[in-house]
């Protein structure tokens, strides 16, 4: 696997296989690597001849500095990591290359699924999301681009940017990798108690429960039985929302099909997400 830290040593390194038409494959992270991630690569290796896995804490999608500063940072067993699963190239970005001086942002217009959820309680993240995965698309130049189902919001949103910024890639979207006890593997669970780590299973747990009501009762009585069983529980509910797959608008009287639940929820001072399809695409 070669290390990259800058532009031209990524431009050296991708230029042949470009020209040889071969398939770049990209997972960008920001590090703190899991089975999730994992999952991400090894489809990449399937579908690609060559895999890119970029580690970059992008500071530009925090709302919050303490968030920021307390994200993990693992970046040796990373990289251990990546060797061991044979990647071909990792590329660690500093904040200057990401964001010289003269760096200014792509304009995008989301048409607001940006401001629900996620957008809505913590402003700004994915203007920063859309700053630097658009920032790595252009770098990289990839021809498929993975990204976790996990982050549900952001696969949307990427996927319209993608479409505005007319940006030849295709996002492919990896299924959630979860732990034995159900809870959705994320970066964040390395800051987790044990304790922590049993009481967040709360979180799969409503999200199950939602997809066996969603059977019987509407979308908005299902968000009702949802936000009821939750409140028991040790965690710090943040939003929980049933919403259309694409507009993210929430759904109220009738299911969709794809129609998903997502959730944030704190567990001690640790903000997760997950979410889950409640109705199958293939379901009318
Ligand atoms: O999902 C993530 O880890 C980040 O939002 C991403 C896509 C790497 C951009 O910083």
């Amino acid at each position: 696997m070669v290390e990259i830290y800058n532009l031209q040593e990524l431009n050296d390194q991708l230029s042949p296989i470009r020209d040889k038409g071969l398939k770049i494959g990209f997972v960008p992270t920001m590090g703190a690597l899991h089975d999730g991630h994992i999952s991400l690569i090894n489809k990449a290796k399937k579908e690609c001849d060559f895999v890119v896995v970029s580690i970059f804490v992008n500071p530009t999608q925090f709302n919050n500095s303490k968030d920021l500063e307390q994200y993990p940072r693992t970046e040796k067993e990373d990289i251990k990591l990546l060797r061991k699963n044979e990647c071909d190239f990792v590329f660690l970005p500093s904040v200057s290359e990401m964001y010289p001086e003269n760096y200014v942002a792509e304009k995008v217009d989301l048409h607001h699924i940006e401001n629900t959820m996620e957008g809505a309680h913590r402003p700004g993240h994915f203007d920063g999301v859309v700053n630097i995965v658009s920032r790595f698309f252009r770098m990289v130049q990839p021809t498929k681009a993975f990204f976790g189902r996990k982050d549900f919001q952001q696969v949307a949103v990427v996927i319209e940017m993608v479409k505005q910024l007319k940006i030849q890639v295709d996002i492919v979207v990896v299924d959630t990798k979860r732990n034995a006890s159900g809870l959705a593997m994320s970066s964040r669970n390395l800051r987790l108690s044990e304790q922590e780590l049993e009481q967040a299973v709360v979180i799969s747990q409503v999200l199950n429960k939602g997809q066996a009501w969603a059977k019987t009762y509407s979308p908005v009585i299902t968000l009702e039985k949802m936000k009821r069983y939750f409140e028991d529980s040790a965690l710090k509910l943040e939003y929980l929302q049933i919403v259309h797959p694409e507009t993210l608008n929430d759904l109220n009287q009738y299911w969709v099909p794809g129609a998903t639940a997502c959730i944030a929820a704190f567990c001690g001072d640790v903000r997760l997400i997950d979410n889950m399809e409640l109705v199958s695409t293939e379901e009318n």
